[in-house]
């Protein structure tokens, strides 16, 4: 039987990544503020190369550059530089959760700092540390990191932001297996949480310069202590959204009671079913049914089933405006959610 991380990481990191991207349900608790921990290990690192300026690498770019790191945005695309570079142009007012900077004009000065390329020896020039954002392909990535690591610096430390791969996966093709571990982000505009994963050939100074290298630039990183699909966040969030969904599909109690018992007890703004909305059923339907194809559980008898009569009735969750909640206005934002009975 497959276990919950091959059954991610068979979805290509779709799955996971579509869980990140969507997981700014509203009111999540806000995470522990920046670490005082001292950053010493990290502070030879001044030149970092950020891989694929799409979605995330835009963000990780921003926040090094922020914190006063001298940044290369690099990616095979001039158009999804140029998107980046115009979404960059506009960061400043979305970096609330970091003001390292007194005089405001600081932090746009510091974002017009990145420099945008196309070209692999000039963003490896002289770097101490790459942090890779191209898509979730293992062999894609195995292909970028091999030419980096033939521009590159001996020092140069690799960290990969994949959503769902092993970092053995692509260890060796790094060329410098142990100086190569995970540091992934979620969206750095809403937390700044991180997970820095190593593989077993990774050297214990990699993850620990990698893990003060993430509190440096504002991260709260949590060093796990071994590779696991899925990392920490996700690796609790999917069985509890399973549990969930097995106490509605048994009528144990009703989607609301269930929100309701979780987030009186856990202090949440959001319950599971809030979340599956903020995730998108089709997602969740996706994880579900690959889980439940593994059990043996007959298709369209099991949870997998519950969540395709919504998708089949056009409730997507948040992005088409229902799910097990109506929005912009879902019931379990109102005042008295904990307190009513339905
Ligand atoms: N989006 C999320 O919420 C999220 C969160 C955490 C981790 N991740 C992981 O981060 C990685 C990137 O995700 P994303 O959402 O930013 O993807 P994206 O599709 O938005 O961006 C990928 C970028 O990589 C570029 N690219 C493609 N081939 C390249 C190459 N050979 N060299 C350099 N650049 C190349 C593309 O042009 C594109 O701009 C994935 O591994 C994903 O699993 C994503």
């Amino acid at each position: 039987m497959k276990n919950i991380s091959t059954v991610l990481c068979e979805e290509q990191g779709r799955v996971l990544h579509d869980i990140e991207r969507a997981i700014e349900a509203p009111g999540t608790v806000e995470d522990a503020g920046e670490s005082s921990a001292p950053a010493t290990a990290a502070d030879w690192i001044r030149k970092v190369a950020v891989l694929g300026a799409g979605t995330m690498g835009t963000q990780i770019a921003c926040v090094c550059a922020v914190h006063g790191l001298d940044v290369t945005l690099y990616d095979v695309s001039t158009e999804a530089l140029g998107a980046a570079a115009a979404k960059i142009d506009n960061a400043a007012g979305r970096m609330k959760l970091y003001e390292p900077f007194e005089d405001p004009d600081a932090m746009a000065h510091a974002l017009a700092s990145i420099r945008y390329t196309t070209d692999p020896v000039e963003a490896a020039q002289d770097v101490d540390l790459i942090t890779e954002s191209v898509p979730e392909d293992p062999r894609l990535k195995a292909r970028v990191f091999g030419q980096f690591h033939a521009v590159c610096p001996e020092r140069t430390l690799f960290t990969t932001n994949t959503s769902s791969l092993l970092p053995s996966q692509i260890a060796e093709a790094t060329g410098r297996p142990d100086r190569f571990c995970c540091l992934h982000f979620h969206d750095v505009f809403h937390t700044r949480t991180v997970d820095v994963m190593p593989h077993p050939g990774a050297a214990r100074q990699t993850v620990d310069t990698v893990a003060a290298f993430a509190r440096r630039i504002g991260q709260s990183p949590i060093v796990m202590q071994k590779e696991h699909g899925g990392y920490v966040f996700n690796s609790m969030l999917i069985p509890l959204l399973q549990a969930a969904l097995d106490l509605a599909v048994r009528e144990v109690a009703a989607v609301a009671d269930i929100d309701r018992a979780f987030m009186a007890v856990m202090r949440t703004k959001v319950g599971p079913f809030g979340l599956i909305d903020s995730i998108g059923l089709e997602t969740a339907w996706k994880v579900t049914a690959n889980l439940e194809r593994d059990q043996g559980i007959p298709e369209g008898s099991g949870k997998a089933a519950f969540l395709k009569n919504y998708i089949d009735r056009g409730k997507l969750g948040v992005k088409s405006g229902e799910g097990f909640y109506s929005y912009p206005s879902p019931l379990f934002l109102a005042p008295d959610f904990l307190s009513r009975t339905e």
